[in-house]
């Protein structure tokens, strides 16, 4: 596996950062505004957090932008986050293309309103076989609903015997995964100053180097990117083992 996602990126970068954009509602709050209004500036973010990834040479960017959870929000912000989420594919998809980047969303697409659905699908075909950053737009998304519907999968599989479950390991149990294509995230951000995962990405996250930081997310940019690689880079990643420069565990499978 580990050739199709080889780079020249500087060997000890992170390949894949994912990162849980929180603290929209705080931004808001502390001025005074409308939540809506700290959704809007945390897109602005996004927009400056993708070029910055492309300028350090990222391969993946995971975003959470919408979890399985956040159903329980009142419907007037949720129906304002899928606003936001349609204008930014139909607003800056044609950007995206042009910087090469390849976008994918995970997630469910039941529930979703079906121009959404819609437009999540324009947006892969469009970029499908760009060779940029690939974007991955975790939208509707919860990793419990993601193992259980991988678990439910591999069942039915068994039961028409296509699956030996005795011999199911690691690697055939993540080809059911919405990421089997992608890297386990290296390094997972948390902004806002929040200390829990909050649903993400929790098989793939196994050996993430985590990093918690206090700045609310309409307010980060390329700086506080190169901050959290920069305490990326001072972690020894031993996974498991005891050498410094332990293989991951998908290069060693
Ligand atoms: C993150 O900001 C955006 C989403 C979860 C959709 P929040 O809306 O969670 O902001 P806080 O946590 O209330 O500050
Ligand atoms: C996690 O943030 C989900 C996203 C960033 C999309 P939340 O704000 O929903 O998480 P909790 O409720 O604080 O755990
Ligand atoms: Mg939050």
């Amino acid at each position: 596996m580990q050739d199709v996602f080889a780079c020249d990126r500087s060997p000890d970068g992170p390949r894949h950062v994912a990162i849980i954009m929180d603290g929209n509602g705080r931004w808001a709050a502390r001025r005074g505004l409308p939540r809506l209004e700290g959704h809007r500036r945390g897109v602005e973010a996004l927009r400056r957090t993708v070029r910055a990834a492309i300028e350090l040479d990222i391969r993946f960017l995971t975003i959470y932008s919408f979890s399985s959870e956040n159903w329980r929000r009142p419907a007037q912000e949720i129906g304002d986050l899928f606003g936001l989420l349609r204008i930014f594919v139909r607003r800056d998809l044609a950007d995206l293309h042009a910087r090469s980047v390849r976008v994918r969303f995970i997630g469910s697409r039941q529930g979703l309103p079906p121009d959404i659905a819609g437009l999540l699908g324009e947006a892969e075909n469009v970029t499908g076989d760009n060779k940029g950053l690939t974007l991955v737009v975790a939208f509707n998304y919860g990793a419990r609903q993601e193992i259980l519907a991988a678990a439910r999968a591999i069942a039915e599989a068994a039961l028409r015997k296509k699956i030996e479950p005795g011999v199911l390991d690691e690697k055939s149990f993540e080809a059911f995964l919405e990421t089997s294509d992608i890297p386990d995230p290296d390094l997972l951000i948390r902004t806002s100053g929040e200390q829990r995962l909050s649903n993400f990405l929790l098989w793939q996250s196994a050996y993430s180097e985590l990093v918690f930081m206090p700045v609310l997310w309409p307010d980060f940019d390329r700086a506080a990117l190169e901050e959290a690689i920069n305490e990326f880079k001072g972690r020894d990643r031993r996974f498991g083992g005891l050498a410094a420069q332990a293989p991951s565990l998908k290069e060693r499978a």
